[in-house]
């Protein structure tokens, strides 16, 4: 075949075929529906290599810090539980709506290195419901979180009641 034919046959497939489903209204955008499972590994890939590549030399500060982890919990139940759910709480309705699900963090930062649970809570997810907190928090402020993060997977639904009582007074939505 000429490369002019392979042109005129590759127009409508490469153009024509991507703006009929597009126009079509074919794509069902609720947030109850799945992704078929190519999409799924390519969205799934694209967003790890994408913290991989941008969380590498983040400088992670010392995060074994009591006063840090008290004021974290504070921020923590403020600002996340919502959505990540705590110790001991149901997922609320805001969270069983949620397409992708918000992971329970108790178990991402068993697998998650500090810098990449920091870059992805100062930076947020495009097109998911997770929300970039750098927008309106300094780095300052989102490190207790992630110090409080440390020790989430040891606490149970009453540890986490005590520690948030300790902690009273502590962190920017002290209570
Ligand atoms: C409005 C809902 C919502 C709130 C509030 C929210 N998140 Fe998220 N978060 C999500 C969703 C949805 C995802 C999943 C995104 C994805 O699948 O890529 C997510 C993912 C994450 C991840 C990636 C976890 C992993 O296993 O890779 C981290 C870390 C995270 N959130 C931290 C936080 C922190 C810390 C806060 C509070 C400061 C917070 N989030 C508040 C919705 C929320």
């Amino acid at each position: 075949m000429k490369l002019s034919k392979i042109i005129l046959v590759s127009i409508p497939v490469l153009i024509i075929a991507p703006l009929a489903f597009v126009y079509s209204g074919i794509f069902n955008i609720a947030a109850t529906a799945t992704h078929d499972p190519v999409t799924n590994w390519l969205l799934t890939k694209t967003r790890n290599r994408s913290i991989d590549v941008r969380s590498k030399g983040i400088e992670i500060p010392d995060l074994d810090n009591e006063q840090l982890q008290l004021a974290g919990i504070n921020d923590f139940n403020s600002m996340c539980a919502g959505c990540h759910t705590a110790p001991g709480r149901e997922p609320s309705s805001l969270a069983r709506g949620l397409n992708p699900p918000a992971p329970d963090l108790a178990e991402s930062v068993l697998e998650v290195p500090p810098e990449k649970l920091f870059w992805v809570t100062r930076n947020g997810i495009r097109m998911t419901g997770m929300p970039a907190w750098g927008v309106s928090h300094s780095d300052d402020e989102i490190w207790p979180v992630i110090s409080f993060l440390q020790v989430l997977s040891d606490l149970d639904g009453e540890d986490y009641q005590e520690m948030l009582k300790n902690a009273e007074g502590k962190g920017h939505h002290a209570h």
